[in-house]
């Protein structure tokens, strides 16, 4: 049986001002899973990421990370953010320290690591997002995409077992965006279990295997993404933008062809057309 590696279960969230923002939500993700949460803008993601290491305590309901339930005291929630780690949205709300080197090495340093361990992660870790160099650079002297990488290095320093990033490649440009995806891969490759959340349908559609669509507090559809990303109605009930490989596919298909909409990464879709053109 694949391991669950971490899960919701019932979770929901009230804010002391009464907005609901997480209603009932039950996640599942398995070990070394990429794992995407679609939803507009006040669905809910940043608040349900909060909960996943902890840093929020659900209204009702509860969350385990292998097969473990959370507990809500100092010492149990360092054993969680050990193995969970968070990417904020917003780079500004993690990186705090003068220097680069001293923000990636908050984390380790919290762990009780010894000098030359924490030493080792900084390096290793800076090395892994492209931004050895940068060192001795204040955080907020950086640019966006900088100060991301270098955020996404602080919590690599951790050696989390799953990572979560929330908008991930929001604000990036292009080469940007794959920097970050590439990255995020490679640390898939080494066993780490992935979830992002985004808007972003072509970037997700590119990246993840699996979705959650959060609309309104609430999960409305999971699934393999070709299911998700080929349901048209789905996604527009959900506020979001088919991916464009989708609306190439039903465009086709109007048209008398006899193509797969499923097939919505665009290697597939490829395939596809030049399958339909031979027949
Ligand atoms: N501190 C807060 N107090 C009260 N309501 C809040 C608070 N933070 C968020 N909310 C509300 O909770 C809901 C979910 O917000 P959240 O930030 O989790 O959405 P999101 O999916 O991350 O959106 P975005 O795509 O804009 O980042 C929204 O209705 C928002 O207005
Ligand atoms: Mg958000």
């Amino acid at each position: 049986m694949e391991q669950i590696h971490l899960e919701t279960k019932n979770l929901s969230f009230t804010y002391p001002d009464g907005t609901q923002a997480l209603k009932n939500i039950n996640l599942k993700i398995k070990k070394g899973e990429k794992i995407a949460i679609v939803g507009p803008n006040g669905a809910g993601k940043s608040t349900l990421f909060s909960h996943l290491n902890g840093l929020t305590e659900p209204t009702s309901g509860h969350i385990e990370v292998d097969g473990e339930e959370i507990i809500y005291n100092r010492d149990e929630l360092l054993k969680v953010r050990q193995k969970v780690g968070i990417v904020f949205q917003d780079p500004n709300d993690q990186l705090f320290a003068p220097t680069v080197k001293e923000d990636v090495a908050f984390g380790p340093m919290n762990l009780g690591l010894d000098y030359d361990e924490v030493k080792k992660r900084i390096v290793e870790s800076l090395e892994m997002v492209g931004m050895r160099g940068f060192e001795d650079k204040t955080p907020h002297h950086l640019s966006g995409g900088q100060q991301k990488r270098v955020a996404i290095a602080g919590i690599i320093a951790m050696r989390p077992e799953i990572m979560i990033l929330d908008e991930p490649t929001a604000g990036l440009d292009p080469e940007g965006v794959d920097k970050v995806l590439a990255i995020l891969n490679r640390l898939n490759d080494e066993g780490i279990s992935i979830i992002i959340s985004s808007h972003d349908i072509e970037m997700v559609n590119q990246f993840a295997d699996k979705i959650f669509v959060l609309y309104s507090g609430e999960i409305i559809a999971h699934g393999d993404k070709h299911q998700i990303f080929s349901d048209k109605k789905l996604l527009k009930k959900a506020c979001l933008k088919e991916p464009v490989t989708t609306e190439i596919l039903y465009k086709l298909k109007e048209n008398g062809l006899d193509v797969d909409t499923e097939k919505i990464t665009v290697n597939e879709t490829v395939e596809e057309i030049l399958k339909a053109s031979k027949d």
